[in-house]
């Protein structure tokens, strides 16, 4: 065990590319603070099994939970620790999931260094974020195979296409979801179930928890409806705010969308 050392002098010992590819470095930054305690922390894709000797030994109080497609040979690996929890099947086995899901129902930690498909990325995620604990973190590792066409990414197109930095680089919009000032917004999944998105060289950190905070310049995605309300509270003009807020601001928003909804359809990005 090395069990008080850094955790760049633990994955060094362990030969974990997580330090040559500069990973260990920001992860020490999260979880510095976290090392002592009791958490659930989940890791897709075991291969040799460096990495999770590598949080074996930096969590010592912690579970370490390790899934793969393949079969991994404990034994060999050296994995047998007590807290080594090993299971076989694929990240995007919707019925595999639920069942870890089952058995451990939350993780404080949840770090996908899979298949680095997009398919893949983007299902487990779905899958898992639910289990994800609030003020959890989920983090997606290797996220180059984004910009490359040989590993399901798309080098093309960068800011259309369905590749997994695409679908992080989106969820940047559920940050501020309620600022939208869209009255026909509809709101999505992750809307308010996330603090906050951090991008790294290759990396994601994205921490889940409760971002409700109501918008001070908006009201139901309508800054017209705002306006109107506060300016006639504020002067008592009911009438000249109405015609100015209900009726001219009104009809330019709804020009704007009708404009952007047939630029969208042009596009084939709806
Ligand atoms: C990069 S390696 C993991 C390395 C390990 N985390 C480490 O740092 O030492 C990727 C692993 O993901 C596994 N894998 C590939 N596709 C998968 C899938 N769909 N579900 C789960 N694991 C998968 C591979 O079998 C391989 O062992």
């Amino acid at each position: 065990m090395t069990s008080n050392k850094n955790l760049n002098s633990i994955a060094e010992t362990y030969k974990t590319d997580k330090f040559e590819h500069g990973y260990t470095k920001v992860y020490e930054k999260y979880f510095e603070g976290l090392r002592d305690q009791r958490l659930k922390i989940l890791e897709i894709g075991i291969a040799d099994g460096k990495s999770l000797l590598m949080w074996s030994d930096y969590f010592k109080n912690s579970s370490i939970i390790g899934i793969d497609i393949h079969e991994i040979n404990t034994e060999e690996k050296k994995l047998d620790r007590p807290n080594i929890y090993i299971h076989q099947g694929s990240q995007s086995d919707k019925k595999f999931i639920e069942e870890l899901i089952k058995e451990y129902k939350q993780f404080d930690i949840i770090i996908d260094d899979g298949s680095h498909l997009a398919k893949d990325v983007k299902k487990s995620f779905e899958l898992l974020f639910p289990a994800l604990k609030d003020d959890g973190l989920y983090v997606v590792e290797d996220i180059q195979t984004s910009y490359n066409h040989f590993f399901g990414g798309n080098p093309f197109d960068l800011k259309y296409s369905n590749s997994h930095m695409n679908f992080f680089k989106q969820l940047t919009d559920s940050l501020n979801y309620q600022e939208i000032a869209n009255p026909f917004y509809i709101e999505k999944e992750y809307d308010g179930k996330i603090t906050n998105i951090s991008f790294y060289h290759n990396m994601i950190f994205l921490r889940k928890g409760n971002n409700d905070v109501q918008s001070r310049e908006v009201i139901k995605h309508s800054y017209e409806d705002m306006k109107f309300i506060e300016k006639s509270k504020r002067t008592g003009k009911k009438l000249q705010y109405f015609i100015k807020y209900k009726i001219f601001y009104k009809t330019y928003t709804l020009l704007l969308f009708v404009f952007n909804t047939i630029k969208k359809l042009l596009l084939f990005r709806i």
